[in-house]
């Protein structure tokens, strides 16, 4: 069978291995995974690669951090019978598709990526006038349309690279898309969505080629949406034949904004590895309590008996994400009442990470001692990405016109 076939939502995310994963990862990326891996069919992988673009320099904290990243991914309830989880270098096919992608790809669209500027600013200590850090976001499309993945799940600073793929995709199917079987393809395709279905896709199609009603295009883009038993292929080609373009070989992918929570690291800021401010998931007890009972609060509660403002103070940041509405009115008014100390208010956060956290590490510890079951699970899950990735690459080959031997 195809491994293209079937899917019309498909996630695809990943990972950069830089170190231990910590809180920011569980509540902005992973309790979302865990989500998704319910309702769609999800690709998470280790973007090996990616960390390389940064960490050239310092291979080891890569190779060192790739088998505890798929460990942490388990270990916090990521399922490899639900998702495949993968790691990028074992995949030559993004680094093909790259390539071919850096072909067609104008150096500005790069350029413009807003990320190239910010982390080269932000991480000056690096010499980051690299070609491959140029790259990095063309590297992330290849990812992503290596798999057709329909969804990506991603955070504000990402929706950039999600936007850029979607150009890239669109360039390569204009680009390579109009092969001379493809109208032939579509009106197999039309026949498998119903008569009526197909009356209505016909008539919008036609208005919308003929008048250039924006409505019409969108009212048949919503009906191919919501044909569940057409497969990925059929569809993307209804789209470009809805649209006048060629046959899609590439879709575009959307990006996925979930309401996951921006943890707030033990000084204030955003919680991440470089501002050295985080509880990494497999943190023992005692020191993640040591780091929760020396964050700094409100500097205006000097003596216990100064009042202070929940507002002015990274300790509230923890309790709003892990503290109940009822805890949460006991730190309002006893911060501003002075009427409890700064200790008291810091042990539910304490205790809550603490439950959070014992599982994770429990089950972290089971998996590190059984190392010959990760490495069967990585195994596993980069056969069923490479048949995928492998299927991706055949297409765009063809299409390109470098089939050849
Ligand atoms: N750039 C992403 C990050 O820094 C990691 C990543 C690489 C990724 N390739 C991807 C995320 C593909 C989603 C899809 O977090
Ligand atoms: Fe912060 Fe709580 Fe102290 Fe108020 S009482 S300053 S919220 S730690």
């Amino acid at each position: 069978m195809d491994p293209n076939s079937s899917q019309s939502q498909r996630v695809l995310s990943g990972m950069r291995p830089t170190g231990a994963l910590h809180l920011g990862h569980l509540h902005g990326v992973l309790y979302n995974w865990l989500k998704l891996q319910h309702t769609h069919e999800c690709f998470f992988f280790v973007a090996d690669w990616h960390a390389l673009t940064t960490e050239y320099d310092n291979t080891r904290v890569i190779s060192q951090s790739v088998m505890d990243m798929v460990v942490d991914w388990l270990a916090v309830g990521v399922n490899p019978n639900a998702a495949t989880l993968f790691v990028q270098s074992h995949i030559p096919e993004h680094a093909e598709l790259h390539l071919l992608l850096s072909m067609i790809t104008p150096l500005g669209w790069l350029e413009r990526v807003p990320t190239y500027k910010d982390q080269q600013d932000k991480l000056k200590e690096k010499d980051l006038a690299t070609y491959g850090f140029l790259g990095y976001p063309l590297l992330q499309s290849a990812d992503i349309l290596v798999y057709k993945a329909s969804h990506v799940p991603v955070g504000e600073d990402q929706v950039a690279h999600v936007e850029l793929t979607r150009e890239v995709a669109r360039r390569f199917n204009f680009l390579y898309g109009k092969t001379p079987d493809f109208e032939e393809r579509a009106k197999l395709a039309i026949a498998k969505i119903g008569k009526k279905n197909a009356k209505l896709y016909r008539q919008y199609r036609k208005r919308y080629q003929e008048q250039g009603d924006q409505e019409s295009l969108e009212i048949a883009h919503a009906l191919l949406q919501s044909q569940q038993n057409i497969s990925i292929r059929d569809r993307e080609c209804l789209f470009g034949y809805l649209r006048g373009e060629g046959k899609t070989i590439l879709p575009e992918p959307q990006p996925l904004l979930a309401k996951t929570l921006k943890m707030t690291g033990l000084d204030g800021q955003k919680m991440s590895k470089s501002y050295q401010n985080t509880i990494s998931l497999r943190e023992e007890a005692a020191v993640a309590e040591k780091k929760i009972r020396t964050m700094p609060t409100d500097p205006s509660r000097v003596k216990r008996t100064d009042p202070g403002e929940p507002q002015k103070c990274p300790v509230w940041q923890l309790h709003k994400i892990y503290s109940s509405d009822e805890v949460q009115h006991w730190v309002q008014e006893g911060c501003r009442s002075a009427g409890i100390g700064c200790i008291e208010c810091k042990q539910p956060v304490i205790d809550a990470v603490e439950s959070e956290l014992k599982p994770i590490r429990e089950r972290a510890l089971e998996y590190q001692q059984d190392v010959s079951t990760v490495r069967g699970i990585i195994r596993e899950g980069c056969d069923k990405a490479r048949d995928v990735a492998r299927a991706t690459l055949d297409d765009v080959r063809e299409a390109i016109g470098m089939a050849h031997g």
